[in-house]
């Protein structure tokens, strides 16, 4: 038989796993990086031209593009760019006239790399 101080422990118990439970799933919840899957730490979620200007070198390179800000960096530090440097100084600004006045960046190659670099939209 089951004494009447067991009962209690395990209901002390139950209730133990039970906020732990809620503990857990609000852990989890509350942290937007883990439950959206996003790779952007959340401290670069303040897209504006303000912040964009900030990221302004080859080694830090932010650009907004027709409303998106991208962060090349990795971009350059691979050397991927088929012009070298010169993309550089679109960095740190809104680089969409500079963009799109190079013809080469209208045939869909550059578009379809820019994904990959993507921090959001840009906000006012
Ligand atoms: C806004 C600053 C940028 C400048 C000044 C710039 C400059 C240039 C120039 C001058 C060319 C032509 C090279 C040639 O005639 O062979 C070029 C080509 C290219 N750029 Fe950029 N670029 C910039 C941004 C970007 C970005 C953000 C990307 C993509 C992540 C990119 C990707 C490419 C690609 C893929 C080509 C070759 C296109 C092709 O031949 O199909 N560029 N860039």
């Amino acid at each position: 038989m089951i004494n009447e101080d067991e009962v209690g422990d395990m209901k002390k118990i139950y209730l133990f796993l039970v906020l732990s439970f809620m503990v857990i799933g609000l852990t989890a919840c509350s942290n937007s990086s883990v439950s959206n899957n996003q790779t952007v730490p959340i401290s670069k979620t303040n897209l504006t031209l303000t912040e964009i200007t900030k990221h302004n070198s080859a080694t830090d390179c932010w650009m907004a593009i027709d409303g998106q800000v991208y962060d090349l960096s990795q971009y350059i530090k691979d050397g991927l760019h088929p012009a070298g440097d010169r993309i550089v100084n679109g960095c740190g600004q809104d680089a969409s006239n500079m963009f799109h006045q190079i013809s080469k960046h209208n045939s869909g190659r550059a578009i379809a790399i820019l994904p990959t670099y993507l921090l959001g939209a840009l906000q006012n």
